[in-house]
């Protein structure tokens, strides 16, 4: 059973996915990750993140195994894969790599923007994930708390404001909802309820 999960910055689609791949023992990708991966390597080698040529070869031979991924956490890693992933060329070089997990025997869960609308448009259950951008910011801010970075929650509703329009309006693959998803409003769930309703979803659409 491949469960395909998209929606934008925040919404808690990252906590659902790997909480039903746990579920339901399932691999999990982050996709996120493999732009946030691509933009970091780029940063790190010096280049433009407008550069597409470039972009499109560190994305062709990136290998998303040695990512450190907490060294591509963070907004400021987030934006800079926005700004790659709105280069069509960019999407086409990873679009193998996403492909290839969800196929795994068994099946897969994978997180992102485009997973039920181009990566893995047969995908037995997809959901779009979102709650609006105060709750989204708020939960930003917590995680950041949390973890004791410094907090400032205009700033991060206004990146989240900027990643939404930027996401939402590219010319590839924009965040959108498959026709056949369903939406998963998470603004009043805390975890808990996000995951039963979730759960309830999948259960009604693949009887598992
Ligand atoms: O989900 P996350 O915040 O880690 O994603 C970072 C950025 O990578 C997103 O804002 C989006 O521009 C891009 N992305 C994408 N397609 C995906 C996953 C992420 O364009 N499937």
């Amino acid at each position: 059973m491949i469960i395909a999960i998209d929606g934008p910055a925040a919404s808690g689609k990252g906590t659902l996915a790997r909480r039903l791949a746990q579920h339901f023992g399932l691999p999990h990708l982050d996709t996120g990750m493999l732009y946030r991966g691509v933009a970091r390597q780029m940063l790190d080698e010096g280049l433009r993140l407008d550069n597409i040529d470039a972009a499109t070869s560190v994305a062709l031979s990136f290998e998303p195994q040695l990512v450190d991924e907490d060294r591509l956490r963070g907004r400021e890693m987030g934006e800079a894969a926005s700004v790659i992933a709105a280069h069509p060329p960019v999407r086409s070089a990873l679009l193998a790599l996403q492909r290839a997990f969800a196929q795994q025997p068994g099946g897969a869960v994978l997180d992102g923007r485009d997973i039920g609308t181009v990566i893995c448009p047969q995908a037995a259950v997809k959901l779009f994930v979102t709650a609006t951008p105060e709750v989204r910011a708020e939960r930003r801010a917590l995680e950041l708390t949390g973890r004791g970075e410094p907090v400032d929650t205009a700033a991060i509703l206004a990146d989240i404001r900027l990643r939404d329009e930027r996401d939402s309006h590219r010319s590839s693959a924009p965040l959108m909802i498959a026709s056949d998803a369903v939406l998963l409003d998470t603004s009043s769930f805390d975890v808990a309820g996000m995951v039963a309703a979730a759960l309830a979803i999948i259960a009604e659409k693949a009887g598992r």
